[in-house]
């Protein structure tokens, strides 16, 4: 046990860092007082027993190695929500200029869903720890999603996990209908902002050329 607390500190140190620096994001925006692309951030370090239910799958031995740690790629996992699908891209662009991690994969599962109707966008990424024992690197992975595409997500994965990976048909068909569902919902507010956005536009400018004849009037007048 104590061998597997071990194996698993740096990963719990890297959960903690990448929490901290994720909600940092939203902070940062928040004071620039545009929209946040970040809702919220959660973050989790594989449980033992799905560790142990992995390595059955992928038929590897159960013990604390580096290749567990290559075959697993999401003993550190962090999600960001955002609250429109426009802005996973402005995330993922952020994630992807910054120093203190490395991405080694992409996965776009928003342009390419999933046969169960998941959508996410997912990132493998190498992140540095410092231990007492000097630098270790660790896999991390990363999922960015709307806030419809987490809710459907995580009614998902309990139901799955209600029924051991072995869903009724009738269920499956329905979750089906639900993503087509939240699919819908995340379309309907992106257009709804761009509209609000539009119309803010439209209000600014407005606001600038009265404000320009109005002091033209006033000279004119003087
Ligand atoms: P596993 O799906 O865990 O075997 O890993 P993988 O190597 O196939 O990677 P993939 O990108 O397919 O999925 C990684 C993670 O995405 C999973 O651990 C889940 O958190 C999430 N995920 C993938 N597919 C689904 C899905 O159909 N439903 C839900 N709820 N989550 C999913
Ligand atoms: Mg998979």
């Amino acid at each position: 046990m104590k061998q597997w607390s071990q194996f698993l500190a740096p990963y719990k140190q890297a959960v903690d860092e990448l929490k901290v620096k994720l909600k940092g994001l939203r902070v940062q925006y928040e004071l620039e007082d545009t929209h946040t692309p970040v809702e919220f951030v959660t973050g989790r370090v594989k449980p033992l027993a799905s560790i142990y239910d992995k390595t059955l799958e992928k038929g590897i031995p159960f013990e604390p190695s580096t290749e567990l740690a290559a075959e697993l790629p999401d003993i550190a996992g962090l999600r960001l929500m955002c609250p429109f699908v426009d802005d996973i891209g402005t995330v993922v662009e952020i994630l992807r200029q910054r120093k203190d991690l490395e991405i080694i994969e992409e996965r776009d599962y928003i342009s390419n869903k999933k046969p169960s109707g998941y959508r996410s966008y997912h990132m493998i990424i190498k992140y540095p720890v410092q231990t007492i024992n000097g630098e270790k690197t660790i896999f991390a992975e990363i999922q960015i999603r709307t806030l419809a595409m987490n809710f459907w997500a995580s009614i998902e994965h309990s139901l799955n996990y209600k029924y051991e990976g072995e869903m009724p048909v009738e269920i499956s068909h329905r979750l089906e209908r639900a993503a087509e569902a939240a699919f819908q919902l995340d379309e309907e507010m992106s257009q709804i902002r761009d509209e609000i956005q539009d119309a803010q536009q439209y209000f600014s400018a407005f606001k600038e050329t009265a404000t320009r004849s109005y002091g033209k009037k006033k000279r004119k007048g003087e």
